[in-house]
């Protein structure tokens, strides 16, 4: 009976035993995870701004050719407006000149945003700033809307003025190109599309500015900051 008791309370201690070796491996475990946490964290402090899901992102700001196409197509899209909105009467010289620089400014913006783009696919962004979930996405929808326009706005113009019958010539230089043929039907659509496409793009333009300066004004971030 004593040999029993005794038998009982040594499985009893090799079962105690066995708990305590399942015990230390699970702190290893959790040792070696807080290892590679760590590790991460301190890549990240390596790389401000850096995130598992970026790429080649080293600062918070944008580089250097982003920042020179995101200004140079903002000049060229106000002077296009500009030209259009003073271009004056038709058969004027004020007309044939303001539409020349019309045609000029838009054909650059166009050229601008591929180059842009490709750029953007190449380098990236930095991270986005920290925000609420709604603002976060009205802010992306917004981008995504004027990457949208800077493409959309010139193709619309030079296939207007194709379906009318014309080539898009570039003034003062022997530049002239026809993307499609004259076409009755789509010549009064493409107009519409064009002029409808401007007009709301005032106002996309002057809120997408707004909130820029609300950043910085209100919310005093680096949103423009790093644009600039
Ligand atoms: C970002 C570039 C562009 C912007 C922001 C822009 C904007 C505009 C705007 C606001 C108008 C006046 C619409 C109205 O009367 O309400 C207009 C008219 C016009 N645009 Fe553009 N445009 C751009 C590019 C182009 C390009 C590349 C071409 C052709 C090569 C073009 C050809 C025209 C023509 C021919 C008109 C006059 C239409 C008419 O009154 O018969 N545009 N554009
Ligand atoms: C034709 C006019 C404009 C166009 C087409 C345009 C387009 C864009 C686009 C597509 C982006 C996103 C960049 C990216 O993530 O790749 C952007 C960012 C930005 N734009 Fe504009 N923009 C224009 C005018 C302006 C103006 C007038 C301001 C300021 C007053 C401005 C301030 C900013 C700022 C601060 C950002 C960076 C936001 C961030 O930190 O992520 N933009 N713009």
């Amino acid at each position: 009976m004593i040999d029993r008791v005794a038998i009982d309370r040594v499985a009893i201690d090799r079962v105690a035993i066995d708990r305590v070796a399942i015990d230390r491996v699970a702190i290893d475990r959790v040792a070696i995870d807080r290892v590679a946490i760590d590790r991460v964290a301190a890549a990240r402090v390596a790389t401000p701004g850096a995130s598992m899901s970026s790429y080649n992102r080293t600062t918070d700001r944008y580089t250097k050719p982003a920042i020179f196409f995101h200004w140079m197509i903002f000049l060229l899209v106000a002077l296009a407006y500009l030209a259009i909105e003073i271009r004056g009467p038709r058969g004027s010289d004020s007309r044939a000149f303001w539409t020349g620089v019309h045609f000029w400014a838009g054909t650059l913006v166009l050229g601008l945003a591929v180059l842009r783009l490709l750029w953007r696919l190449w380098a990236g962004a930095p991270e986005e700033l920290e925000s609420n979930r709604l603002l976060a996405f009205l802010g992306r929808s917004a981008h995504l809307a004027l990457y949208v326009f800077i493409f959309a706005q010139p193709l619309l113009g030079m296939l207007m003025v194709n379906a009318g019958g014309r080539p898009v010539s570039l003034a003062w230089t022997d530049i002239s190109f026809t993307l499609v043929r004259a076409d009755a039907i789509a010549r009064p659509l493409l107009k519409d599309a064009h002029e409808w496409l401007g007009n709301v793009f005032y106002w996309v333009i002057g809120l997408h500015a707004l909130a820029a300066i609300a950043h910085h004004v209100v919310f005093k971030d680096r949103a423009l900051r790093r644009i600039i």
